[in-house]
């Protein structure tokens, strides 16, 4: 396998769950409300999944390589914005927790920022999704050999292994500061 494959198989699990969301916003919509749990879980699976796992690994491996490598500017200009796009995920992220405590709190109108918030994710991710599997992956395998394709795969594993510990101590650690 080459080193973009688990990122790959990384995408569709969150296409899986951007399609669950869609269902989830046109339920708000005929509704007027959301379980606050469902917004919780959709958080920690964007945050420790599509942020921490897997942005994680196109940043703090694929995209160092190629900081190294003597990119075209076309390729320099795309990872940037991919960068870019993992920033603002986060910042979406961070507002639609804001609004989840605000509705959890009793203030309904909470429930339009939660809506927006998964209406960018929804409309934002599939776009990233598919300039990084269409555009970015074909074109930046090229400044690799194989060996160092596969080394970067290798790596990714052990990234991918200290993932569940890191989650678990954060849960501990979040538990700890409650008590
Ligand atoms: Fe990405
Ligand atoms: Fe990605």
């Amino acid at each position: 396998m080459q080193a973009r494959g688990p990122l790959m198989i990384e995408h569709r699990l969150i296409e899986q769950m951007l399609s669950i969301i869609e269902d989830v916003l046109s339920n708000i919509r005929s509704n007027h409300k959301i379980d606050p749990v469902f917004v919780d879980i959709a958080v920690d699976f964007i945050r420790m999944y599509a942020d921490r796992t897997h942005h994680g690994k196109e940043e703090d491996i694929l995209f160092r390589e190629l900081k190294n490598k003597p990119l075209s500017d076309e390729d320099r200009r795309i990872m940037n914005e991919l960068i870019e796009e993992h920033v603002y995920g986060r910042r979406t992220t961070q507002s639609l927790v804001a609004a989840n405590t605000r509705y959890r709190n009793g203030d309904e109108t909470a429930l339009d920022d939660i809506a927006e918030s998964l209406q960018i994710l929804i409309e934002f991710y599939p776009r990233h999704i598919e300039k990084e599997d269409k555009v970015f992956f074909p074109s930046s395998r090229d400044y690799f050999t194989d060996e160092e394709d596969q080394k970067m795969l290798a790596e990714f594993r052990e990234f991918d292994q200290r993932m569940i510990h890191e989650k678990y101590t954060s849960v501990v650690d979040g538990l700890k500061r409650q008590q």
